[in-house]
Order: structure tokens, then sequence, then C-alpha cells
């Protein structure tokens, strides 16, 4: 009787490991490389968000395990990048970059949304900002909306302007 009642425990702990396994998903960095439009910033620190540059859009090069960043802001009027450049961690999806920041890709499906999780270790602090972004200028995407409120839920969050130009210019390579 206990011998069965084991083995019955040891299927479902195997099931449920097997099942663990096969959702797990293998992030493919260099997939998220190109423009993603900044569409919505959380995070539980509103020190954070309310210290947060406007960026309006990446646009992201991979090279070996580098990843160069550059990112659009409207500054009074104009549209002004700033680039930098991090290097993967052991962990996929995991950059650092110079002064202790750090990007980690959350969750993405590489055509339409990512959601990236950003890090700063600023006087002893850890600062974190989660940003959902998409591809598109115009379409938000809903279900890849859905899954960064599902992480944020009980986060701060802002939303940004719909029809930033200086997002459309980086996409364009205009700027
Ligand atoms: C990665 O970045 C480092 C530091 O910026 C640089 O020395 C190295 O050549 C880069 N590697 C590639 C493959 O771009
Ligand atoms: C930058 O922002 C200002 C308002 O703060 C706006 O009037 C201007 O059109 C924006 N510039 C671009 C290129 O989006």
């Amino acid at each position: 009787m206990e011998a069965r009642l084991l083995v019955v425990v040891c299927r479902l702990v195997l099931e449920f490991l097997l099942q663990a396994e096969s959702t797990r998903v293998e992030l493919v960095p260099e997939k998220i490389a190109g423009f993603w439009k900044e569409v919505a910033v959380a995070s539980d620190q509103n020190l954070v968000l309310k210290a947060q540059r406007r960026v309006e859009g990446l646009f992201l090069t991979f090279s070996g395990r580098n990843v160069t960043v550059k990112a659009v802001y409207n500054s009074s009027g104009s549209c002004m990048t700033e680039r930098s450049v991090g290097s993967e961690r052991d962990a996929a999806g995991e950059f650092a970059f110079p002064g202790n920041r750090e990007i980690h890709v959350m969750d993405t499906d590489y055509e339409r949304y990512t959601i990236l999780k950003l890090s700063v270790l600023w006087q002893g602090t850890n600062f974190h900002v989660l940003k959902y972004f998409t591809r598109s200028l115009e379409n938000e995407d809903e279900p890849g909306f859905w899954r960064f409120r599902e992480m944020t839920a009980d986060q701060g969050l802002y939303m940004l302007a719909r029809h930033g130009r200086c997002a459309e210019l980086l996409k364009e390579g205009l700027v």
C-alpha cells in the first residue's frame, strides 16, 4: 500500500517537473535586436518613476555577447540619443552596463512586444523599473500589455505619450 502511494507521488512530482521544463522558454536575446517603442513604465519605487528620463524608444544592436542600446528622448523639443554598451552575463537575457546598471529581458515574443527590467545600484540601494515596449509605433498590442500588467499589478505605472515623434525618427534611422 505504502509503496503504491510512493509510486503515485513520484509520478506526480515527475509530471510536474516535466511540465515546468516544457514551459520554460529558451530566450534568444539577439532576436530582440532592432527598434522598440517604449509604451509604459512601472515601478514600486515612486522615486524611480519620477526621476525617469522619458525615453521614447530603443534601438538594440547585438555583437557577440555585447549589446548596444541607443535610447531616444525628447529634450526640450529636440530628439537626443544616448548609447551604452553592455555585455551578456552567464544567464541568457541578462546584460550588465557601466555604472552598476543592468537590463534583464523578462518576457518577449520578439515580434510584437518586449518587457525589460532595468536596475541600477545607486548609493547602496537597488532601483528597478519594468518597461513595456512594442515594435509598432501605433499598435500597443493588448496581450503583451496584459502580461506586463500581471507582472506589475501592485506597482505604480505611467504610460508614455502615444505619438512621440522621437521614437518615429529613431525607427526610421533619422536620429
Ligand atoms: C564587446 O565590448 C567590449 C568592451 O566595450 C569590447 O572590447 C569588445 O571588443 C566587444 N566585443 C564585440 C564582439 O563587439
Ligand atoms: C518634444 O516635446 C515638446 C513638448 O515638451 C513637443 O512640443 C515637441 O513636439 C516634441 N518634439 C518631438 C520631436 O517630438
